[in-house]
């Protein structure tokens, strides 16, 4: 679990990726935006093509899917857009029908379907939503049966009307799933390629899976990238991995510990892999590119992408490439990053540059796990700022880079035109998206410019996350393709220079997405510890370790002293029994005679401090927890065996009980005044309950042994706490930081021991 491994040293240039990863915002936008301002004319006629591109975009509707109007009508701001969402990304992967039909009865039958009923809609919008509408109410009783007062007939009904609704469903979310998938074997998905590639279009193909959970998945996708490379290779006949069709990789398809902490495993195992399949790539000349993935992963994928461009093997092949995704704070200087890797080894990336598909998911991560900030940009406005400041640096740099810009934006496409000139580059959009904008760009006789699609290939078991990705992207209405498919607001409006915007704004960030410790508004959000952020991993493994070169002596405390009786026996790690993380002795039946006494006659000293007072303590203990937090993650993780990104989480959550409680206290304490007749005057007081026992499990022993104690004391009780018999160190640490933040010694007692002396005891006690 602690191991005492030293990170490599990096360069200069790493370093300021890593400074960079949830840098202040603003600070990282004064300087994009000044990389990303273009001359005001150049802006003007960017603005011109764009608004071009939207209007031709806009009168190829007759070839635009239904399903894009369907997934525009549905989109993610709307309740009914999330239910369809679900279904799509979970109905197929339900096995049995009884489930199928609970899951849909949930996501139709609680929705407004009838909203979205229009005399302007398109036929089939209308009919698809009658569909959703009629088939809500026919599950509606399916699932309520047992409340409802159904007749027979009715339920004969609603029994017909799932056996023939439930195909359509699983039809319907098929048609969904099926939009964003180029073929379910590589096979298939070359054959429907040949069409388009004669159009003038190229392509990157990306076998579906992801996130490997096990060896097993790992070693299953990394054969069908062999057998994908190989079909691909064979179907090459281009001269350049530029002109050839390619394949896109997901590193975490490889690993099922693509992870940072497992840097050094995941160093050994993963580079020779993803040199192999370079190699077999290199020897068709195609491309090969690593997508990116989330913001954790970044600095690993770059140690990964590094080793292997630098193997002598692939000298002399330009076709290895790796995917930059703009919204992250780092994107611009992993771009000079790789600038000067392509020329220490006098060789050029392919670079694909995109947004990013992970935006919500940071976002959601960084608040879950508090951390100091976002890795991303808040406003999407300044994710397009970083991608125009980025694309100009790969534009201005073609000894280094192949630059391949991925976007359906036709504001970000336009800019490039502008700014590559004559410059060597290439589009990329992804199948079932944007294919109307690029039809127009690929055209020889309007920009004749080359764009390649990114065509993944596999079964509905291997899309969720992929698809899910793409929901968000189509159904978010931050977004251009969802702008552009509202024929509603002028082409005038979804295009312009977002530079000026940004540039506009005294404060950058979004003022609706607080950083992630004021999430909770009322009170303050506990700070987390990134384990992928390698300076905060270095400096939390060192605490770590000199916490733990002192062994604890724990004892019972009994109004605030430790009781040492007879021998103390050694507490050992039930991950490792030779390793002894301290000592410990047990509560007598006098000291638990004692603690009973001081607990009841402290009631009314503790019981009567103003509530503000006692929150106030919990609210100092809160910092404590925090300021200790490596200190006590180590000692979880020796005594009760937990690994330590679960004993960072107890932690978290202990502070979040102090200041919760803290919080729902003065809230809930306050007198309140209740109604009566004129001259009299009522308030109804809350008081409490006098001494408390509190006895916790093993499992959370500091979090689930401090949160009812905090909850105890705040409301004015004393409380005597007795820890799980196998966690006792810990627990006695939560007690000694309770009373370092003021909580009397009086009115919180530690009673280490067995459940049958000391339990059983204060159990029966009529005091408790
Ligand atoms: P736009 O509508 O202009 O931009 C939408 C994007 O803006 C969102 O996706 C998000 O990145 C960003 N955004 C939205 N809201 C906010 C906000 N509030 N604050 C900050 N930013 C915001 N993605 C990957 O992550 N890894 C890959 O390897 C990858 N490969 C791709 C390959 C290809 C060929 C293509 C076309 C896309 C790829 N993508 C990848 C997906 C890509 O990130 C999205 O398609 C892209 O972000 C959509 O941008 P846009 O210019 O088309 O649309
Ligand atoms: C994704 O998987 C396209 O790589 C991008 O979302």
């Amino acid at each position: 679990m602690l191991t005492n491994t030293a990170m490599p040293n990096q360069n200069q240039l790493r370093n300021t990726i890593t400074k960079a990863y949830r840098m202040d915002e603003n600070a990282c936008l004064e300087r994009l935006i000044a990389q990303a301002t273009l001359p005001a004319d150049q802006v003007a006629a960017i603005r011109e093509t764009a608004i071009k591109l939207v209007g031709e975009t806009r009168a190829y509707k007759k070839k635009q899917s239904k399903l894009d109007a369907l997934l525009h009508q549905y989109d993610l701001s709307t309740e009914e857009g999330i239910a369809l969402m679900c279904l799509a990304e979970a109905l197929l992967r339900i096995p049995d029908n009884s489930t199928m039909d609970k899951f849909i009865s949930d996501k139709l039958s609680t929705v407004e379907w009838k909203n979205h009923l229009s005399r302007q809609n398109p036929l089939f919008i209308n009919a698809a939503t009658y569909s959703l509408l009629i088939t809500g109410k026919i599950y509606a009783p399916v699932i309520n049966q047992e409340k409802t007062y159904l007749t027979s007939l009715q339920r004969a009904i609603s029994k017909i009307g799932a056996t023939v609704i439930r195909p359509v469903m699983l039809q319907m979310m098929k048609a969904i799933g099926g939009q964003f998938v180029m073929g379910e074997t590589i096979d298939a998905a070359l054959q429907r390629a040949v069409k388009q590639e004669q159009m003038g279009y190229r392509f990157s193909y990306d076998m579906l899976g992801e996130a490997a959970r096990t060896d097993e998945d790992a070693k299953k996708y990394y054969a069908s990238y062999v057998e994908a490379i190989d079909a691909i290779g064979k179907s090459a006949t281009q001269t350049t991995p530029a002109e050839n069709p390619g394949i896109s990789v997901k590193l975490s398809a490889l690993s099922p510990r693509y992870e940072y902490t497992h840097r050094e495993s995941v160093m050994q195992e993963l580079p020779p892999m993803l040199l192999a399949l370079a190699q077999q790539a290199k020897k068709y000349n195609i491309g090969f590119t690593v997508d990116a993935e989330e913001a954790d992963r970044l600095d690993l994928s770059l140690d990964i992408f590094e080793k292997v461009f630098s193997d002598p093997s692939l000298q002399g092949w330009e076709g290895f490439g790796l995917a930059v995704q703009a919204y992250q704070k780092r994107a611009s200087f992993v771009i000079d990053w790789l600038a000067d890797l392509a020329r220490k080894h006098q060789k050029r990336i392919m670079v694909r540059l995109v947004k990013g598909a992970y935006w919500d998911a940071e976002i959601k991560v960084s608040q879950q796990y508090g951390f100091s900030g976002y890795p991303v940009f808040t406003r999407k406005n300044s994710t397009d700022v970083s991608y125009l400041a980025c694309a100009k640096k790969l534009l201005s740099q073609p000894d280094c880079f192949y630059p391949q810009f991925g976007t359906h934006n036709a504001y970000s496409a336009a800019a490039i035109m502008a700014m590559a000139g004559t410059t060597p580059f290439e589009f990329q959009c992804l199948h079932g998206m944007g294919r109307p904008l690029y039809d127009q760009i690929v055209d020889k006789a309007q920009f004749n410019k080359s764009c390649r699609i990114y065509a993944p290939v596999g079964t509905h078991k291997d899309l969720l996350g992929y698809l899910v990705r793409r929901l968000l992207e189509n159904g978010a209405n931050s977004s251009f393709v969802n702008a552009l498919a509202d024929d509603d607001t002028p082409a005038e409006k979804i295009v312009y220079d977002p530079v000026a915007r940004i540039a506009a704004l005294s404060d950058k960030p979004h003022p609706r997405i607080p950083l992630p410790r004021d999430i909770y508004g009322a009170w303050l959000n506990s700070t987390g510890i990134d384990l992928s952020d390698e300076t905060v991993l270095n400096a939390t493994r060192d605490q770590m370790l000199k916490s733990i070169s002192e062994k604890i002596s724990a004892g019972p405390i009994i109004n605030g002293q430790t009781a040492y009786n007879g021998e103390a026996q050694p507490v050992k790690s039930p991950a490792d029994h030779d390793k002894i993380v301290g000592y410990v002795s047990k509560a007598t039946e006098e000291n638990v005679e004692q603690a009973l006494s001081a607990a009841s006659n402290a009631t009314k000293s503790w019981g009567n401090l103003p509530v503000e007072e006692r929150a106030s303590i919990m609210e100092r203990a809160a910092e404590i927890f925090q300021d200790e937090m490596p200190a006590l993650a180590a000692l979880l993780s020796l005594e009760a065996g937990k690994c330590i990104p679960d004993c960072l989480s107890e932690v978290r959550e202990t502070i979040d009980y102090c200041r919760y409680y803290a919080y729902r206290a003065r809230e809930d304490l306050k007198p309140v005044a209740l109604p009566g007749p004129t001259g009299e005057y009522n308030e109804l007081t809350l008081h409490p309950r006098g001494v408390v026992a509190c006895i916790s499990p093993w499992n959370f022993p500091l979090a689930i042994f401090s949160g009812q104690v905090i909850a105890a004391l705040v409301a004015g009780n004393t409380v005597l706490a007795k820890p799980a018999e196998q966690t006792p160190l810990i627990a006695y640490r939560a007690v000694q930081i309770l009373q370092q933040a003021g909580v009397p010694a009086d009115a919180l007692q530690l009673l280490i021991g067995q459940g049958r002396v000391v339990g059983a005891k204060i159990v029966a006690d009529e005091r408790v």
